[in-house]
């Protein structure tokens, strides 16, 4: 990814982490391959810290092409846990649900393909944890959808919102415009406290008070 750490430093962190079972492996080789965007194994491990920590059972996920976060966020939520699962593309959906069966997380997983804003807007129950990762110029729209079906205590995440570094700067295109917009309003919103890690393309942690 780049732009956020120094080079050196991020292949040492990703030289670290230990590999990955066959199934994820393979994910994360197509999506080199077919060049959907995952957020990798740095996140995806502070992805599954943060359920694991905060003991989360229902997870939303706003943006989850071929369910890489999602094998993850399945795993973190253990038996009886619930993730949604979101995109837009139904063949994205088609070969999500494949992986799901093979990594044996798919009862944990309900997908639904649409809109990811429509569909949290229609949802009635609450969240242990929301996560976005749709396109980045929806990204100003999500926190007013998400707070609100959050449990108290919550998390609320959001991967890239340091956008290659792009937020820092001059002359912002929409897309980066629409990252700023989203941190103005995560850190000054009075329902969340927030933290961004500066790991990968950037990571914003909220806390749901
Ligand atoms: C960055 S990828 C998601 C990667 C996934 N979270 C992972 O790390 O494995 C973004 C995905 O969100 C989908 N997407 C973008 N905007 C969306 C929206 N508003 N509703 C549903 N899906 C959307 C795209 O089709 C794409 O597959």
């Amino acid at each position: 990814m780049g732009g956020i750490t120094v080079l050196e430093v991020e292949d040492y962190l990703y030289d670290m982490l230990p590999p990955r079972d066959e199934v994820l492996t393979e994910m994360e080789a197509d999506a080199a391959k077919n060049d959907h965007a995952i957020v990798g194994p740095a996140v995806a491990r502070v992805l599954y810290q943060l359920a694991v920590i905060s003991g989360a059972k229902k997870v939303f996920e706003m943006g989850s092409a071929i369910g890489y976060s999602t094998v993850w966020w399945a795993r973190a939520v253990g038996d009886g846990g619930k993730v949604i699962y979101t995109d837009g593309d139904p063949k994205n959906a088609d070969k999500a649900r494949r992986y799901f069966d093979r990594a044996g997380v798919s009862q944990r997983i309900v997908v639904r393909v649409g809109d990811a804003l429509e569909i949290l807007s229609e949802e009635k129950e609450n969240y242990d944890i929301v996560f976005n990762d749709v396109d980045k110029i929806d990204y100003p729209r999500v926190p007013r959808l998400a707070v609100p079906r959050m449990k108290s205590g919550g998390l609320f995440i959001t991967d890239n919102v340091l956008w290659s570094g792009k937020v820092s700067k001059p002359n912002p295109d929409a897309q980066t415009k629409a990252i700023l917009e989203f941190n103005r309003l995560i850190y000054e919103s009075k329902d969340l406290f927030t933290t961004v890690l500066p790991i990968r393309d950037g990571v914003a942690v909220c806390v749901k008070k």
